[in-house]
């Protein structure tokens, strides 16, 4: 029987080895019950890996899972029953309806009474209830897929990058169905690269770097106990003024669309990086001054950026 337990998920000393690589490197954690829980890291870092581990589809190398109570490797089958899985890169029948779909997965669950329409209502796919799926953008795929998650009503419920390869608009649709289910009190699991999508939904984030967790906490706490200073940007600068910056013995970063960030110490730091730059004529077309965000602090732990987040789409929008 299944042990009661106040945390939904219990990860001790976790490692997963593929031949020569260690992917999962000796990691643990709780999640409790009813949080949102966000492993964020870039490509190869070892989510899917931690993930479909404790959701059953992968065997751990070494250390323990327990999922609901139970070990993981023990009682798959009493599990996949309580779980609900949007695996990483979901896809569908291309000529099943929408509802079909629903259909058809609530019947692989004997026993249960899926709410379809509910379902429908929640990840608001009322207007394409009866669209084939080859004809759904990927943002309606995605919000299928949490809709399939969830079909079994599942205390728990794994989302492996809900949002990569979405536009920033029909990633925040996404959002918002996410939101929903964090307001139902769901325990969620959900690994991204996308800082903004750990920073807005999790109540919990473990960053995790080539297989380690580097640092946990929510995303108010890793900022603070991680950063010191303020992050000054400049928007569409002049060619000139990263050098000028970088004279002045500061470590400028330049983004795309000629943005540039500096880490800076005091608003006095501000001031001087804004008249140097006047005195050589020199111009920029936007300015902020904020505190740095989930982005800022996996650089300064890792000296990595987090590959393909948000920072290097938001030109695009
Ligand atoms: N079945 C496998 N066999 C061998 N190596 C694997 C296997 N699955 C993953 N890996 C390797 O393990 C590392 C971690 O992979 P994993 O898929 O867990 O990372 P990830 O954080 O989910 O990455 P992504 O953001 O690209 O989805 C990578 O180097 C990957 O190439
Ligand atoms: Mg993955």
């Amino acid at each position: 029987m299944a042990e009661e337990t106040d945390y939904a998920i219990k990860v001790e000393k976790l490692s997963k080895r593929y031949g020569n690589l260690l992917a999962v490197n000796d990691i643990s954690f709780t999640v409790d019950k009813g949080e949102v829980f966000a492993l964020l890291g870039p490509n190869g870092a070892g989510k899917t890996t931690t993930v479909e581990i404790i959701d059953t589809i992968r065997t751990p190398t070494s250390g323990k899972v327990t999922l609901l109570g139970m070990d993981v490797t023990k009682k798959k089958h009493d599990i996949v029953r309580r779980i609900g899985v949007l695996p990483q890169g979901f896809t569908s029948f291309d000529r099943i309806t929408v509802r079909e779909t629903l259909q058809y997965y609530s019947r692989l669950y004997r026993g249960r009474n899926t709410d379809i329409d509910g379902l429908i209502e929640l990840v608001d796919l009322k207007d394409k209830a009866k669209e084939q799926y080859k004809n759904l953008s990927g943002g309606l795929r995605q919000r299928l897929g949490i809709a399939l998650a969830l079909v079994n009503d599942p205390e728990v419920v794994f989302l492996d990058e809900p949002t990569t390869g979405l536009d920033p608009r029909a990633r925040r649709e996404v959002w918002d169905v996410l939101l929903g289910l964090k307001k139902k009190g769901k325990t969620v699991f959900l690994t991204t690269h996308y800082m903004e999508e750990a920073e807005l939904l999790a109540d919990i984030v473990a960053i995790i770097s080539k297989g380690k967790i580097i640092a946990m906490g929510s995303p108010a706490e890793l900022i603070e106990s991680n950063t010191t200073y303020l992050v000054l940007t400049l928007q569409s600068v002049d060619e000139k003024v990263f050098e000028i910056i970088r004279k002045m013995g500061f470590e400028p970063v330049l983004d795309n669309h000629r943005e540039i960030k500096i880490r800076v110490e005091h608003t006095d730091d501000v001031q001087k990086i804004l008249s140097a730059i006047k005195d050589a004529g020199a111009m920029y077309h936007g300015l902020d001054v904020g505190k740095p965000n989930l982005e800022e602090v996996f650089l300064k732990l890792t000296g990595e950026a987090l590959h393909g987040g948000p920072a290097g789409e938001r030109g695009a929008e």
